[in-house]
């Protein structure tokens, strides 16, 4: 698979997997990316330009996509609207690119016979109790909870389709929660580094007890290009790490690490109609795919990703100061819905 069309290359996991093909394949890749708020030229600098260029542009345009489709041996579909609380305050553009946007992108592989892989979210799912012994596996029914991850599963539904009706040649990954380098300022993990060297508190929502099962966005990578190359047409794999924590434990751990009072946060109201909790079940793609990630130790990866965000502060500083007074016009609209 030589010529590959990466969707959503200019995001952070999109990113994190351009860097990743490029050091372990000899691949030729284009990045097709709208450059939404949420992409950055910067996190494509220092990779070799005769092995990948970016177009900019949109999922949803037709034309586009059935000009860029063909040029290429397989198509790997980062591009989506991503933030959960956006997705509670502005649905509209969620429905468009997350749904519209891989209906296109289907109908393209369907009339080149392009390979197609599908990223999508464990948050299909819906959430499970904290204390649940089972966890998400690839049978687990969908039941998304939020605009985001309805429309997640929509697309999800849409890939499904497309194999069973039109024998497209496609595979699914669900992955849980991502964390590393080029992770925009509105998430969870960089948004507390992020407030800490730029001197602001963390902000927690609700009691922190919302469980999330961390992933290093290196090892989402690794799995990805293996079941690219490896994976069977027509399944689906469960990306996941063993990393289950609470928000609380992580902030613990992000305040430690960068030598700061437990205390030292803002519990702040909570995010409305808030998944308790997600965790994966990744036997089928470490069994079948003998996949492995590298970052076992939550503590290590937080470490690195603290180390990232303190060198790179001309990567994160023009979204930060936007990005806490979206933050604040939301609270606002809450407190007048409310
Ligand atoms: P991100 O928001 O950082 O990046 C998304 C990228 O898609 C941006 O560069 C944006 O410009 C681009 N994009 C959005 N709409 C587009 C359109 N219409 N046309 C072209 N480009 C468009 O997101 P991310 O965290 O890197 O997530 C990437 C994918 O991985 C998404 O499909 C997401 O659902 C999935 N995922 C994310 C996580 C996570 O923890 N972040 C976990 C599992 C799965
Ligand atoms: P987020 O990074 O938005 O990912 P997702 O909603 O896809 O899980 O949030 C991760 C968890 O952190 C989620 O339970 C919400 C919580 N959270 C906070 O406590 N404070 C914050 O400032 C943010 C952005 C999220």
């Amino acid at each position: 698979m030589k010529r590959i069309l990466v969707t959503g290359g200019a995001g952070f996991i999109g990113a994190n997997f351009v860097h990743h093909m490029i050091a372990h394949s000899d691949s030729e890749i284009t990045v097709l990316d709208k450059m939404t708020y949420a992409a950055n030229r910067q996190s494509l600098e220092g990779l070799d330009s005769k092995r990948v260029n970016l177009v900019v542009g949109d999922i949803c345009d037709y034309v586009l996509v059935n000009e860029l489709v063909p040029q290429h041996d397989a198509v790997v579909h980062f591009a989506a609207e991503t933030h959960n609380d956006n997705s509670l305050h502005d649905p509209r553009s969620f429905v468009i690119s997350n749904v519209l946007g891989t209906f296109e992108l289907l109908e393209a592989v369907r009339n080149h016979g392009v390979r197609l892989h599908h990223i999508s979210t464990d948050e299909v799912y819906g959430d499970l109790e904290l204390d649940d012994p089972q966890r998400f596996t690839e049978t687990t029914p969908y039941k998304p909870s939020s605009p985001y991850s309805a429309t997640k599963a929509s697309s999800d539904l849409l890939v499904k389709a497309w194999v069973r009706s039109f024998g497209i040649e496609a595979t699914l990954s669900n992955c849980s929660n991502n964390y590393g380098p080029y992770q925009h300022v509105e998430k969870f993990i960089p948004r507390q580094i992020t407030n800490v060297l730029g001197g602001l508190r963390p902000k927690l929502y609700g009691n922190g007890a919302n469980v999330r099962d961390w992933i290093h966005a290196s090892d989402h990578s690794s799995a990805v290009q293996l079941i690219l190359e490896a994976g069977q047409a027509g399944r689906t794999y469960l990306i996941g790490a063993d990393g289950e924590k609470s928000n609380r434990e992580v902030l613990a751990l992000i305040l430690e690490l960068m030598g700061r009072k437990a205390d030292d946060f803002d519990a702040v109201a909570d995010r409305a109609g808030h998944d308790l909790r997600y965790a994966i079940d990744s036997t089928v793609l470490r069994t079948e795919l003998s996949w492995q990630p590298r970052y076992t130790d939550l503590v290590q990866g937080l470490e690195q990703a603290i180390g990232w965000y303190r060198q790179h502060r001309s990567w994160w500083e023009p979204a930060k100061a936007q990005t806490e007074q979206r933050y604040a016009q939301q609270a606002d609209a809450f407190k007048v819905a409310s």
